[in-house]
């Protein structure tokens, strides 16, 4: 029967098995795990989309191993992602921002071959506000090289090992993005059937943007090649340049993958490792940077090659097109 040209809805466990053959390491297990993923970040959006009525805003008062205050929100997506993925039975190890250590799942035993890293609520200074947030997420395969019980030994691999990577942005729409090394593909929650569908496949990056998206507040301290790029992008010459800046990565880099142009976040006085989390925020934003044709380093080398040395180790990040990102290199030799 002819479906009238209207557009098949597919979900992402569909696509994962449809395409499975193209996904270096999609097979029904992954899409199990996958869906673990997408039934947390519904339960996170539902949470976000009452904030005020349910009480998830504010802050818990405590204090995370990164130093920061946690929101409410922060503690729910993280106890809610715990959840869903700690019965997944296949997955073996969970590291998230929130948690000082990495949770073993026991009860997976040698099946739990999957470790999975994440941010479960980024941009939490903006919660509070109704600014777009986000939830990240990053897959890699338990080591069989290493002990299992060398907990911290099997975490610490380099992007490049990582089987895939996303995010969700909880913004006007509810959006996954995800990739498995065979291009980004972008799924959209439709609240009617509460289900993400297909909207956008093979997602590419422009080889040029229009925006630059930096918190400039920290001018003063930053490298002088980066003072050096942003006067660049704010001369005649640049062509005429825009500052985005939403406070919240998973936004300002969606925003970067679908628009084009670069998104920093340099060391600064405060950060001399620049703030943003290797494991759980940069390496998966660089997996989905590169898949999309963009780039992703530290200034130094590229984003994904970086052997971790600490579970929360942070990284200078500079992210976007191929061409905003050499130009910020040409400035900027750390
Ligand atoms: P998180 O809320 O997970 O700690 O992440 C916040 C990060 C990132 O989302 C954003 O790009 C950056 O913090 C913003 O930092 P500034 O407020 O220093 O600009
Ligand atoms: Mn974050
Ligand atoms: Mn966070």
């Amino acid at each position: 029967m002819s479906t009238g040209g209207a557009r098949p809805i597919v979900t992402v466990q569909q696509h994962i098995l449809e395409h499975q053959r193209q996904f270096p390491h999609a097979s029904g297990e992954f899409s199990w795990l996958l869906s673990g993923i997408t039934l947390a970040t519904k339960i996170i959006a539902a949470q976000v989309q009452r904030a005020g009525i349910v009480d998830v805003l504010g802050a818990t008062g405590e204090v995370n191993v990164q130093g920061e205050v946690v929101q409410k929100l922060d503690t729910l997506a993280n106890e809610t992602i715990h959840r869903c993925l700690g019965y997944r039975g296949n997955v073996g190890i969970v590291v998230s921002e929130e948690d000082d250590e990495p949770r073993v799942i026991h009860e997976a035993g040698d099946k739990g071959k999957y470790i999975v890293l994440f941010d479960p609520l980024d941009g939490s200074s903006n919660i509070d506000v109704n600014v777009s947030i986000g939830t990240i997420f990053s897959i890699l395969r338990v080591r069989d090289d290493v002990p299992r019980s060398e907990v911290i030994n099997q975490v610490l691999q380099p992007g490049l090992e990582q089987l895939a990577a996303g995010y969700v942005v909880y913004g006007s729409s509810v959006v996954m993005a995800y990739t498995t090394g065979a291009g980004v593909h972008m799924f959209t929650l439709d609240p009617s059937i509460g289900a993400f569908v297909l909207t956008r496949e093979y997602v590419t990056m422009p080889l040029k943007g229009k925006t630059y998206s930096i918190n400039e507040a920290y001018w003063h301290t930053f490298p002088k090649g980066i003072q050096g790029f942003l006067e660049w992008a704010k001369s005649e010459e640049a062509g005429g340049y825009s500052l985005r800046y939403v406070g919240s990565l998973v936004a300002d880099f969606h925003r970067t993958l679908l628009k084009g142009g670069v998104f920093l976040y340099p060391p600064t006085r405060k950060d001399p490792k620049g703030k943003l989390r290797l494991l759980y925020e940069a390496n998966p934003m660089a997996m989905l940077a590169e898949q999309a044709g963009g780039m992703a380093t530290d200034g130094t080398r590229r984003i994904l090659e970086k052997p971790p040395q600490a579970l929360h180790e942070r990284t200078p990040l500079i992210l976007g097109s191929r061409s905003e990102v050499e130009k910020v290199l040409s400035f900027w030799k750390p």
